[in-house]
C-alpha cells in the first residue's frame, strides 16, 4: 500500500475557505475520515495540498477557483451525473447563488481528506442550458455551441439511435455531478438539494456510476486498468511520472496559460466537458477473446488470448504497458507508476514506422496518445483530462455462461479540455477513426474506433503476422463501445471569488451583490475583474 493521497492537510490553507463556508452556511459541516476518492497503486498520486499550491502559486494558478472534478481524474469511488433542465429561471438564478454555489467543491477541497465533504458536487452548463440563462456570449468553442447533434456524424456515431433518448434534443441544461464514497451519502445530497432547489430545476436523466468493487477499483468493466496515463497539469501536479505528458494549464483550463482562444472574461479557469455514456458488450468481449487467441510459441491458448486484449488496449489488464511488456502481464511494472508510463514506443532494436511486434499502431492508447510517433518532443495541443468511472452491475454467472449482456454496463465518459475541436473530438474523429492513422493501413482503434456503422478494419493486433486483420461490426458481437450520448457542458468556475465577495464586502453591499448574483450566474465570475461588478451594480 502505497500513502494515501491525502494525509497531511495544511489546515491553514482551509482556514480562509473553511470560515467563508462556515460563515457563510451558519453551521459546521461534518468532516470525513477517510477518503471519497479511490487511490489504485498504479495510478499516479494526486499532490498534496501543499505541493499542489506551490505548484500553483508559481503558475499563477487559483485551485480554489477550478472545480473539483477537472484536473483529478478517475478517482471516484461512487458519482452521479443528474442531468436537469431549468424550469424558472430567475428561481433557478437566486438558488444557484443561495443554495448550490457554496456547496460546489473545490479542487483544494478534494486533496485532503479533512476538507472533503461528505458529497462533493460540481456543476456544468450545456449550451442550450447558457442560452436559457440568456448567457449568449460566445465561448469560443464552435463544438459547444453546436452542442453534440451537430457532432453525430463527426464522431462516426451511427445515428442517435442508440442514443440515451433524454438526450435527443436541447432538453438538457446541465449536469450536477455528485461524488461520495458511499450511494446513501449521495442519495442524501441529492434529495437535500432538490428539495432546496424545488421546481427550478427538473431532472431529465441521471446514471449512477461507481468504481468497480474490491481489487477490480480503478479498472474498467473489460478488466483494465484505468486512469493511468492523464496529464500532468502545469501549476497543480507536482511531480510528473516518468512518460507522463506534461500538459499546460490552459489546454484543459480556459484562460490559462496555453489556452489561445480569446474567452469571454467570466470565463476564466472553466473547462468544457465532454460526457459519453458509452456501452460496454463485456461477456461478447471475452467471447472474442477467447475464439481468437494469438497464436504464438510459449503461450497457451489462455495466454494468447489474454495478448490479444492487451494488444487492442495497449495495456495489460495490471496496467503493464505491452510496449514494455509484449507477450505476458507484469502486474509488478502495471503497479509501479514511476514505470508503468515511461514509455514513447521508440525502440533502439526496431524501426518505429514499421514495427509493431511490442504495441500495434491501433492500440487504443498508441491511437489517442501516439507519443513518439508524431515525433519527439510530443505534440502538445491533443491532450484531455479523463474522469470517467464505470457504471452498470459486474457481469452476471448467467451473463458470463450465455456470452451474453443482459444488463447494460460501461463507461461514464467525462473528458475535460479547453478545446473540443482539439481534445476529445480531434481524438474520435481523427485518430481513433481514422484508418490511416498513424500511418495508412494500420486500421481503426479497436476499442473506441466508430464509422458510422460500417465495418471497421483493425490491423496490427497479431504480432507473428503483420498483414493479418480483424473486422469488427457495430452494434453486434463485436461491438464493445456503443455510442450513447455526448453533452459538451461548461464547468462554471470561480466560486471562491463570489465567496470571498459575499463575506468581505461592507454589510450594506451584501444584499446588492445578492441580488447581482441572482441576476445571472455569469457574474460569478465577472467577480474576479472588480471593475465589471462594480460599473454594474
Ligand atoms: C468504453 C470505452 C473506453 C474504454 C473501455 C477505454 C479504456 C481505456 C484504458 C483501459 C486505457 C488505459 C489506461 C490509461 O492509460 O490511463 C485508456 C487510455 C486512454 N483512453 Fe480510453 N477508453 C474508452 C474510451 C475512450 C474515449 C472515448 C477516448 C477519447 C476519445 C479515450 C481516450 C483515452 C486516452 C487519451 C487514454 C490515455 C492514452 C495515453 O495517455 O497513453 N478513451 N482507455
Ligand atoms: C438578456 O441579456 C441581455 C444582454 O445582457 C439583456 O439586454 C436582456 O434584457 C436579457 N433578457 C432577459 C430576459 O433577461
Ligand atoms: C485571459 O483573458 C484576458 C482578457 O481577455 C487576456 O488579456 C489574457 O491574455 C488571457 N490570458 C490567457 C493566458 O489566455
Ligand atoms: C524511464 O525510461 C528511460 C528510458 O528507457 C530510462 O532510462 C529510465 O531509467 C526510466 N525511468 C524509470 C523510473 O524507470
Ligand atoms: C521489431 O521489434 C522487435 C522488438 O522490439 C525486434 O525484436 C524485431 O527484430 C524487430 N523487427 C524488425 C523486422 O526489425
Ligand atoms: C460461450 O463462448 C465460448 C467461447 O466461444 C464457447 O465455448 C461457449 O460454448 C459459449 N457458450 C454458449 C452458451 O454459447
Ligand atoms: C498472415 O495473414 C494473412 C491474412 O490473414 C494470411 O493471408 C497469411 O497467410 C498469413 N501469413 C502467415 C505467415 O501466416
Amino acid at each position: 500500500m502505497k500513502l494515501s493521497l491525502v494525509t497531511v492537510p495544511t489546515l491553514l490553507l482551509f482556514a480562509g475557505l473553511g470560515s467563508a463556508l462556515n460563515h457563510r452556511r451558519g453551521t459546521v459541516k461534518p468532516r470525513r475520515t477517510s477518503s471519497l476518492l479511490i487511490n489504485p497503486d498504479a495510478q499516479p498520486d494526486l499532490p498534496t495540498v501543499q505541493a499542489a499550491t506551490a505548484a500553483a502559486s508559481s503558475a499563477g494558478l487559483n485551485l480554489d477557483d477550478i472545480q473539483g472534478d477537472v484536473l483529478i481524474g478517475m478517482k471516484k469511488n461512487q458519482e452521479l451525473f443528474y442531468f436537469f433542465s431549468i424550469g424558472d429561471v430567475a428561481d433557478f438564478k437566486s438558488k444557484l447563488a443561495s443554495d448550490i454555489l457554496p456547496l460546489i467543491t473545490t479542487t483544494t477541497q478534494l486533496l485532503s481528506v479533512s476538507t472533503q465533504p461528505i458529497t462533493a458536487l460540481n456543476i456544468a452548463f450545456s449550451s442550450s442550458g447558457l442560452n436559457a440563462l440568456n448567457v449568449t456570449d460566445s465561448l469560443g468553442d464552435s463544438a459547444f455551441a453546436g452542442g453534440q447533434f451537430a457532432d453525430l456524424k463527426n464522431l462516426g456515431d451511427p445515428g442517435s439511435t442508440n442514443w440515451v433518448p433524454e438526450f435527443a434534443g436541447t432538453g438538457i441544461h446541465g449536469v450536477l455531478l455528485f461524488a461520495s464514497d458511499t450511494v446513501d451519502n449521495i442519495d442524501a445530497a441529492v434529495s437535500s438539494l432538490e428539495s432546496d432547489l424545488g421546481d427550478s430545476i427538473t431532472k431529465v436523466y441521471s446514471l449512477q456510476a461507481a468504481a468497480r468493487p474490491g481489487s477490480e477499483a480503478g479498472h474498467e468493466h473489460f478488466g483494465f486498468l484505468d486512469g493511468i496515463s492523464n496529464p500532468a497539469v502545469d501549476g497543480f501536479t507536482a511531480s510528473p511520472m516518468p512518460g507522463q505528458f506534461v500538459a499546460d494549464a490552459g489546454s484543459i483550463l480556459l484562460n490559462e496559460t496555453g489556452d489561445a482562444v480569446t474567452r469571454p472574461v467570466w470565463a476564466k479557469d472553466g473547462s468544457f466537458l465532454v460526457f459519453r455514456q458509452l456501452q460496454q458488450l463485456v461477456p461478447e468481449f471475452n467471447k472474442f477473446l477467447t475464439d481468437n487467441p494469438i497464436v504464438e510459441d510459449g503461450l497457451t491458448t489462455q495466454q494468447g488470448s489474454d495478448l490479444l486484449g492487451a494488444r487492442m488496449v495497449g495495456r495489460w489488464k495490471s496496467g503493464a504497458p505491452v510496449d514494455l511488456a509484449p507477450l505476458f502481464d507484469d502486474p509488478e511494472l502495471g503497479a509501479d507508476p514511476t514505470r508503468n508510463n515511461n514509455f514513447t514506443f521508440e525502440h533502439p532494436d526496431a524501426t518505429l514506422a514499421t514495427n509493431q511486434t511490442r504495441c500495434p499502431f491501433s492500440a487504443h492508447i498508441r491511437k489517442t496518445r501516439p507519443r513518439a510517433d508524431l515525433g519527439t518532443p510530443e505534440e502538445t495541443v491533443h491532450h484531455i483530462m479523463r474522469a470517467g468511472i464505470p457504471y452498470g452491475p459486474e457481469v452476471s454467472d448467467d451473463e458470463a455462461a450465455s456470452n451474453t449482456t443482459t444488463t447494460e454496463r460501461g463507461l461514464a465518459f467525462v473528458a475535460y479540455q479547453s478545446n473540443i475541436g482539439n481534445g476529445f473530438r480531434f481524438l474520435q474523429q481523427t485518430w481513433a477513426n481514422n484508418a490511416g492513422f498513424v500511418h495508412s493501413g494500420v486500421g481503426v482503434d479497436p476499442v473506441i474506433g466508430a464509422l458510422a456503422g460500417a465495418q471497421r478494419v483493425v490491423n496490427g493486433l497479431d504480432p507473428t503476422n503483420s498483414t493479418k486483420s480483424i473486422t469488427l461490426t457495430t452494434g453486434e458481437l463485436c461491438c464493445f463501445a456503443w455510442w450513447r450520448v455526448l453533452l459538451l457542458a461548461f464547468v462554471v468556475c470561480d466560486r471562491q471569488q463570489a465567496l470571498s465577495l459575499i463575506q468581505f464586502l461592507p454589510a450594506t453591499l451584501v444584499h446588492t451583490v445578492t441580488l447581482f448574483l441572482q441576476d445571472i450566474f455569469v457574474v460569478i465570475i465577472l467577480l474576479g475583474h472588480c471593475r465589471c461588478w462594480v460599473d454594474r451594480i
